[in-house]
């Protein structure tokens, strides 16, 4: 008698098909979501790196994707207690943690950052920040003028260069590519987002004059690593203190928005939301990594509270006490489904593999039983 296999099953199984694209190929379509997780010394990766990484690509992650690591611009840095991207002794402390994913079979990208106006300016004796027009969100909220810096096209020139440099030393070293971060809010995401873009020059105003600086960022990383190294680049509606902030209010506003990008030279496009199932825009069911995927022929990566039973907000976490969401694996096979229809390419996993390292090989597997649920300790600790 033939098995049969239901719907859930097959499209769970498509999570686990290879990935193929111009210049990357993966054995499965689970990405390792990028998480800064502080513990560094003097911008160097703590030691436990190498087994933290490791751990999950032996538990079925294909790509790992470093949290963000500041490029090397003075005011790049959030808060000074991150691996950074930048300078001999933090990009020799990476080589131990490549060493390990490699090892293990996985591929590894840092994620690329530069803070802009949401610097932590406390965090630093210059106690300075700049942005596309110098506004924070908290300046934005609070309805005042920019606590920020307004920046310079001389100003954009040394950023992109210092992106460029970025990519260029994850070439040498042997990375398998790089993330350049644009979204959240952030330096890139400023510019995409007219809240906080200002600007009447060429880098301000319609979507594709918002695009402009991050496009040259794009297309300086693209120049410093030549045509087929990958470069991937995360974006986002929402921003880490604005969730309800968006860089495109319409379908059209996006692609006018992502053309450019692509065109610079970027090659899957990793799309930020909180919750994967949720649609991008009225009236379709598309994500974000949908429509992105639709709007610019690119591949993409879906992500957001894909194994969780709640969303476990900032204010939440401040709570004391507070439950951290459960393991729910409901949405699963709806996003999965998602993925095998071809909406969007690639799944990207954060605090599920927090909880844990084997998540993959258990969702696999079908040993949802098995998953471990979120605790303190795995988002404080590299276990
Ligand atoms: C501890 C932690 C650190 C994070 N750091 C980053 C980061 O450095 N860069 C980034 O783009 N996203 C960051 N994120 C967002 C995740 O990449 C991911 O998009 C988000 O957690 C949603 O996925 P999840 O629900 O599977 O966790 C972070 C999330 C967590 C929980």
């Amino acid at each position: 008698m033939e098995a049969v296999i239901s719907a859930d099953a097959q499209a769970r199984a498509a999570l686990f098909q290879p990935f193929v694209s111009r210049n990357l190929t993966l054995p499965n379509r689970i990405v390792m979501s990028p998480m800064g997780r502080a513990h560094a010394q003097g911008g160097r990766p703590h030691e436990d790196y190498a087994g933290y990484f490791r751990r999950r690509i032996e538990g079925g992650v294909s790509l790992a994707i470093t949290g963000a690591a500041a490029v090397g611009h003075d005011l790049a840095d959030y808060d000074g207690t991150g691996p950074i991207f930048h300078g001999e002794a933090p990009l020799d402390g990476w080589a131990h943690v490549l060493r390990a994913v490699h090892e293990a079979g996985g591929m590894l990208m840092p994620q690329l950052w530069h803070t802009g106006a949401a610097r932590h300016v406390d965090a630093f004796t210059d106690k300075s920040a700049m942005g596309p027009s110098g506004y924070t969100i908290a300046d934005l909220d609070a309805g005042r003028g920019p606590s920020a810096t307004a920046m310079t096209e001389a100003d954009m020139a040394a950023v992109a260069h210092a992106f460029a440099d970025a990519a260029s030393a994850a070439k040498a070293r042997g990375f398998d590519g790089v993330e350049v971060h644009a979204g959240h809010g952030f330096l890139l995401d400023q510019f995409l987002w007219s809240g906080t873009n200002r600007r009447r020059d060429d880098y301000g105003g319609n979507a594709a004059n918002r695009a402009r600086f991050p496009a040259e960022v794009i297309a300086a990383c693209r120049a410093a690593t030549g045509p087929d190294f990958p470069i991937l680049l995360r974006i986002s509606q929402f921003k880490i203190d604005a969730y309800e902030a968006r860089i495109a209010e319409t379908p059209e506003e996006l692609g006018e928005l992502l053309r450019p990008l692509a065109t610079a030279g970027a090659d899957i496009l990793h799309c930020s939301q909180r919750e994967a199932w949720e649609p991008a825009f009225e009236g379709s069911p598309l994500n974000l990594a949908g429509w992105a995927k639709r709007l610019t022929g690119l591949p993409t990566i879906a992500v957001g509270s894909v194994g969780l039973a709640g969303l476990f907000t900032e204010e939440e976490a401040a709570t004391p006490g507070a439950a951290l969401p459960g393991v729910s694996l409901e949405r699963l096979d709806q996003v999965a489904a998602m993925l095998a229809r071809g909406e969007f390419d690639l799944l990207s996993v954060g605090r599920s593999l927090l909880a844990d390292a084997q998540w993959a090989n258990k969702v696999r597997e079908g040993r949802d039983g098995e998953l471990r649920a979120l605790d303190l300790a795995a988002l404080t600790t590299l276990t």
